[in-house]
């Protein structure tokens, strides 16, 4: 493995810092401590610093020599709504939050490239260090976006990075292409005629309604999208009702749709309001859909995705690169910046086996190896783009 061998000099530095995050978990758009924390380091290694974009995002600007070209690299900072069950000694300080995704290692490692980068300059332009807030399914990649982020801080190509669980460090895996999901939520509100529970013929049932409409909305994935393509609709939540003798008025079911392309993601909408108020009008119920894409699909740049790979091998070598990783069902908001600008999204790995325990699971924690490798693809990255000499 050939880690730069400045970031391995100080690898327990990161390691510090990243406990140091770890313990002070923040939710999406309140990475107030983080910010300021990633701010602070910006500015002892010398980078220019700029806060405030996308709320609490914060960027980095290196630059050398007087070439035009710029790249962005992107990290994101937010935690989740999680009480952490480990007894690590820096487990989380803060009660019902916890950095249960490994931002906390996305972060530090995007931090040790911003050090190194600033102490060598070894490169001909402008290395954006870009800390994102919010990513965990609040927007803070559209707010950045929304917010100016590539009008401000223009950039050629971009690269983001997210540690895979069940895969060894030292490996990495990446798809040309559509990679992750775009996500959608949706609420289906059914009115129907509430009634006494011992005289249906009295009402409009709309729990009969809902039910119906659950069913209905599975044909979509198996008769609507192509069989080819890839989709998922899941009703995970119905509510009605509050008493075991009364028909109720109305009912409410809640739910989440992945696909790979904005075209499914608009049929399945269709569709959707199509069953759902032609099953309610059938039983005599109406229905109202409320459809929110939340994320679009990542998708990464051929030229890109070789050229992350490619450095990515440098690294590690080819045999530890997977260039033709599955696709992801989870989405991901790196995806509002690739919209804007050509690049690529790797996957790190954190580890099998002990350290292989899932994202968004209480016992989680990011694997410290991995952090001086991330590091090094991050520095590697721009000092590739943007060449000398
Ligand atoms: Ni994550």
């Amino acid at each position: 493995m050939q880690i730069v061998g400045r970031i391995a000099e100080f690898h327990n530095d990161l390691k510090e810092w990243r406990h140091d995050i770890h313990a002070h978990p923040e939710l999406g758009f309140e990475e107030e401590r983080t910010s300021a924390f990633v701010a602070q380091k910006l500015a002892e290694f010398g980078c220019e610093v700029f806060r405030g974009i996308g709320k609490t995002g914060v960027i980095g600007r290196l630059r050398a020599g007087n070439s035009p070209l710029a790249i962005g690299l992107r990290a994101d900072m937010d935690a989740l709504p999680i009480e952490e069950a480990t007894n690590l000694p820096y487990r989380s300080q803060n009660h019902g939050r916890m950095h249960a995704c490994g931002h906390d290692g996305h972060t530090t490692m995007l931090l040790g490239a911003a050090r190194y980068l600033a102490e060598t300059r070894n490169f001909d332009g402008t290395v954006h260090l870009i800390f994102q807030p919010a990513e965990e399914g609040l927007g803070g990649g559209a707010a950045m976006v929304a917010d100016g982020l590539f009008e401000r801080f223009p950039c050629d190509a971009i690269f983001g990075m997210h540690n895979r669980p069940g895969l060894a460090v030292g490996k990495f895996q990446i798809r040309t292409g559509p990679m992750m999901a775009g996500g959608a939520y949706f609420d289906i509100a059914i009115t129907g005629r509430g009634a006494h529970g011992a005289r249906p013929e009295s009402g409009v049932d709309p729990v009969i309604t809902a039910s119906h409409i659950a069913i209905a909305l599975q044909t979509i994935v198996s008769r609507n999208v192509r069989p080819i393509d890839t989709a998922v609709v899941s009703v995970t939540q119905v509510h009605a009702g509050e008493a075991y003798n009364v028909i109720p008025e109305r009912a409410v079911m809640r739910g989440t749709v992945r696909c790979f392309s904005r075209e499914t993601m608009t049929m399945i909408e269709h569709n959707m309001r199509r069953i759902a108020t032609g099953v309610a009008g059938g039983f005599g119920a109406t229905a109202e859909l409320d459809f929110r894409p939340i994320f679009p699909p990542l998708v990464n740049d051929e030229t890109e995705a070789r050229f992350i790979a490619d450095v990515a091998a440098e690294l590690v070598g080819e045999d530890n690169i997977n260039r033709a990783g599955g696709l992801v069902m989870a989405s991901e908001d790196f995806s509002y910046m690739l919209e804007q600008r050509p690049g690529a999204y790797i996957q790190i790995g954190n580890g099998e086996g002990e350290g292989g325990c899932e994202v968004h699971n209480p016992g989680y924690d990011f694997n410290d190896a991995a952090l001086p490798l991330g590091a090094s693809l991050f520095a590697r990255l721009a000092e590739k783009k943007l060449a000398s000499g």
